[in-house]
């Protein structure tokens, strides 16, 4: 439930009630117990318009306040701030609702945005490296969110599969072929540093790479079969990768940059028209005021870029797709790129001015002593190796090996592994760099995923014990209990925002502190010891319970899985 939104009205209907109009009321979580759950501190800069005591205001509106709902104190404190209490029933009764509810009383918007998720982008001609795996990792997160809260999402892999490296390595495919290309791009780093090595060296080689550029643009059947094979190999190998880290993302999702080969002459004669293009050495620029470098859209030789590129999928999506709303999650070194483009496509009207458009941008992936993330040879890290190791290490930190068959075993090492990797980079604010280490991530203190796994195997584990049906029936008993419930209840405000801000790391900090409470809790208020009422044991059963869901949903989001035991 939007429990903010709850709470911010009935503020505002005592406003009203005192004849007091803001334009809008919005309570803040209480920083200390003491100060109650809610605080509203928007009396003071009202106080100064209406020259008036902010805490007389405070002390009118508090006695407008109704306290037999949702409320049950409400104090004037401070210089005129009001803190706010919750009352334990009507917690614990809404609580009960939830977990009656499938979707722990989460709505889906009644009218949904149309959201481009555009994620992941790797460039056919090399490996998939770790920035496409932040990418990709946060961007699932991004997309799995705003379909659960309801938006209607386009996922967009936009994968780099043109420009002139790709002359040479059909070149090299071509030759390779009776000895079976695809065997030789397994290895899609070395077989572009063959034949770079070739290209390098050998005219006649660099020639026909060079044609075959030529060609491919041309159309011609046969270099366009040799680059279909390429593309079809080297997305495959991002495929396994998909599949090892539960990726959505299918063929369908993919509109690789070649895709708007036929809207790029469209979108320069469009800027043209619009006044926007200066010829500068040739090349067809973009100058925006304050920005040193202006952007290319057209070389002198007619070939297009990147920015061009990136023009026309941003009007695709806007007039074809119908978006309202489309993150790019991209590496935070792309931010001027973004920034230039945005502002070409708004100006220009390539796409509307409603539209919102944000660069989800994310820091470097790091090694623990801070240095950009390499093997230890300086070669970059394949990005299967590193999933495998993580399963390898997974099956090391799992404690309830001996339960378990090997097959089992190895699914639940995945589960752990891949859950760790992912969970790690989320829990980040994204736009830090973001520091690589197994130890860390793979640790059962902290904020882990694997914390949050062994909390909700624990919780399945007290289920399992008890042979009774878990009811639904919550009844605060204690402070502990209060703080636990009015957590688990603000799970969609957390979501909510979280969406809004495309920053999955609130919802892993959220996580943090329920399993945190939830500890807890569970320490000083036993389930299944004997002696307890029948009652408690209840309610403090499906405060578990809904704890269990709420981990599992979120996890969920974040696309990682849970186990019954670890
Ligand atoms: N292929 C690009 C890269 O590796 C990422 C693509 C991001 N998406 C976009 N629409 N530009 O840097």
């Amino acid at each position: 439930m939007k429990i903010k939104e709850h709470i911010n009205q009935i503020i505002n209907d005592a406003l009203i009630k005192t004849s007091i109009e803001l334009d809008s009321v919005s309570v803040t979580e209480a920083t200390k117990v003491e100060f109650g759950d809610y605080q509203f501190n928007g009396i003071m800069p009202l106080a100064k318009i209406l020259k008036r005591n902010p805490r007389d205001i405070a002390t009118e509106v508090i006695s407008s306040i109704k306290t037999n709902g949702a409320i049950v104190k409400v104090e004037v404190a401070g210089p005129g701030f009001i803190n706010i209490w919750l009352n334990d029933e009507w917690l614990s009764s809404q609580a009960s609702t939830l977990l009656a509810d499938e979707r722990l009383g989460i709505t889906t918007k009644e009218n949904p945005t149309r959201v481009v998720v555009d994620y992941s982008g790797p460039n056919m001609a090399k490996q998939m490296h770790v920035g496409h795996l932040r990418s990709t990792i946060i961007g699932d997160t991004l997309a799995n969110l705003l379909t659960f809260l309801g938006d209607e999402v386009i996922r967009q892999n936009h994968i780099g599969d043109w420009g002139t490296q790709f002359g040479m390595l059909i070149a090299f495919l071509e030759e390779l072929e009776d000895q079976s290309g695809s065997e030789n791009l397994r290895d899609l780093e070395q077989f572009y540093k063959d034949a770079k090595g070739r290209f390098d060296v050998e005219t006649d080689f660099a020639t026909r790479a060079r044609e075959y550029v030529v060609k491919i643009q041309g159309g011609d059947e046969h270099c366009l079969q040799l680059w279909k094979q390429f593309i079809d190999i080297s997305l495959g190998h991002c495929e396994e990768i998909y599949e090892k880290l539960a990726i959505n993302l299918s063929r369908d999702d993919v509109r690789a940059e070649s895709f708007y080969n036929d809207r790029l002459p469209l979108v320069v004669e469009h800027l043209d028209k619009m006044g926007k293009i200066e010829v500068s050495d040739g090349a067809k620029c973009i100058f925006i005021e304050g920005d040193e470098v202006p952007t290319i859209v057209q070389k002198g030789d007619g070939g297009y870029l990147y920015a061009t590129t990136d023009l026309a999928a941003l009007w695709y999506r806007s007039e074809v797709l119908g978006a309202k709303r489309i993150s790019y999650v991209v590496d935070a070194r792309q931010a001027g790129h973004f920034k230039q483009v945005f502002h070409i496509a708004k100006e220009s009207g390539l796409v509307d001015k409603d539209v919102l458009l944000e660069h989800v941008a994310f820091g470097t992936m790091m090694d623990k002593s801070g240095k950009p993330f390499k093997t230890r040879d300086g070669g970059t890290v394949k990005l299967a190796d590193l999933l495998d190791e993580a399963v390898i290490r997974a099956k090391d930190a799992i404690t309830a090996k001996d339960e378990y068959d090997t097959e089992s075993l190895d699914e639940l090492a995945h589960i752990v592994g891949i859950g760790a990797v992912k969970y790690s980079d989320l829990s980040i604010n994204r736009e830090s760099n973001y520091i690589f280490d197994w130890d860390k991530m793979l640790s059962l203190e902290g904020n882990t995923s694997l914390y949050q796994q062994y909390a909700y195997a624990r919780i399945m584990s007290i289920f399992k014990k008890y042979d009774g049906t878990i009811g639904n029936e919550i009844k605060i008993g204690d402070e502990v209990e209060h703080r636990l419930v009015l957590l688990l209840i603000r799970f969609e405000d957390i979501l909510q925002k979280a969406a809004k801000d495309a920053s999955p790391h609130q919802i892993t900090t959220y996580l943090y502190s329920v399993t945190t409470l939830f500890m807890r809790f569970y320490e000083s208020n036993p389930i299944l010891k004997d002696g307890i009422d029948e009652a408690t044991r209840g309610s403090r059963l499906a405060i578990a319970s809904l704890t269990a869901k709420t981990i599992k949903r979120g996890l969920s989001i974040l696309g990682i899985g849970v186990v019954d035991k670890i």
